[in-house]
């Protein structure tokens, strides 16, 4: 009787070691896999500032690309060069945002905000010291909503944006705005472009977030 409850006893355990052991290489091997895909899609897509069609006459190119899951970093190009990326090391978490002169293509400033667990009146303060004849280039990475509160969404749809009231928590955001300063400007009539890619959880590429998004164009030059 003895050694058969013994023995019982010696097999659940062994049953139950070989299980954990078994599971938990199955998850690591899956968090691994995972983190190839983003590093092997990051790689693909190489940060360039390449148009592929040029731009007419007094137009600036641009290209922003928002960050992948909380992975990749975002990077925006603007007049041939590369103002925000990970490899210059001036990009975070939340919301990445540069300015350039709208007359002459040159960078102004560049910032990010944590929109996760940072202060939303750091982006409300720059957002109200943008100057009017500026162009803004944004690229969120990772969570751009969280912190984001009515005053700061107002501020974004003076810039322009149309979509800043349907931004939630991970959903990727590309955006060119400006601040007008003539009736007659050029970006009075949208010549922002917007897009939002929803975070949905059915149609997520990665586990919890919207694939990157890419925007991509010719912005026209301010004319004084
Ligand atoms: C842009 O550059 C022009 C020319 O240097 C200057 O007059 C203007 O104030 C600048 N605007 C901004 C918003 O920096």
């Amino acid at each position: 009787m003895r050694p058969i409850v013994l023995l019982r006893g010696v097999v659940v355990l062994l049953v139950s070691f070989v299980a954990f052991y078994i599971a938990s290489k199955l998850m690591t091997r899956e968090v691994e896999v995972n983190h190839k895909k983003y590093i092997q899609e990051s790689k693909a897509k190489k940060i360039s500032c390449d148009m592929e069609t040029s731009c007419p006459e007094g137009h600036f190119p641009f290209k922003i690309t928002s960050g992948a899951a909380n992975v990749v970093g975002p990077s925006i190009c603007f007049n041939g060069k590369i103002l925000m990326s990970t490899i210059q090391n001036n990009v975070g978490k939340g919301i990445n945002i540069a300015l350039v002169n709208a007359t002459t293509g040159e960078l102004l400033k560049t910032d990010y905000f944590d929109m996760w667990s940072g202060k939303v009146e750091l982006l409300v303060n720059f957002l109200k010291t943008i100057k009017p004849g500026s162009i803004l280039l944004l690229a969120s990475f990772d969570d751009p909503a969280t912190k984001m509160n009515d005053e700061a969404r107002g501020l974004f749809s003076q810039l322009g944006s149309s979509l800043i009231f349907n931004l939630h928590f991970r959903d990727n955001w590309v955006f060119l705005g400006a601040k007008p300063i003539k009736e007659n400007s050029p970006f009075e009539q949208g010549s922002s472009l917007l897009q939002i890619l929803k975070n949905d959880k059915k149609k997520n590429k990665y586990d919890g977030w919207p694939e990157a998004l890419e925007i991509g164009g010719c912005v026209p030059k301010k004319k004084d």
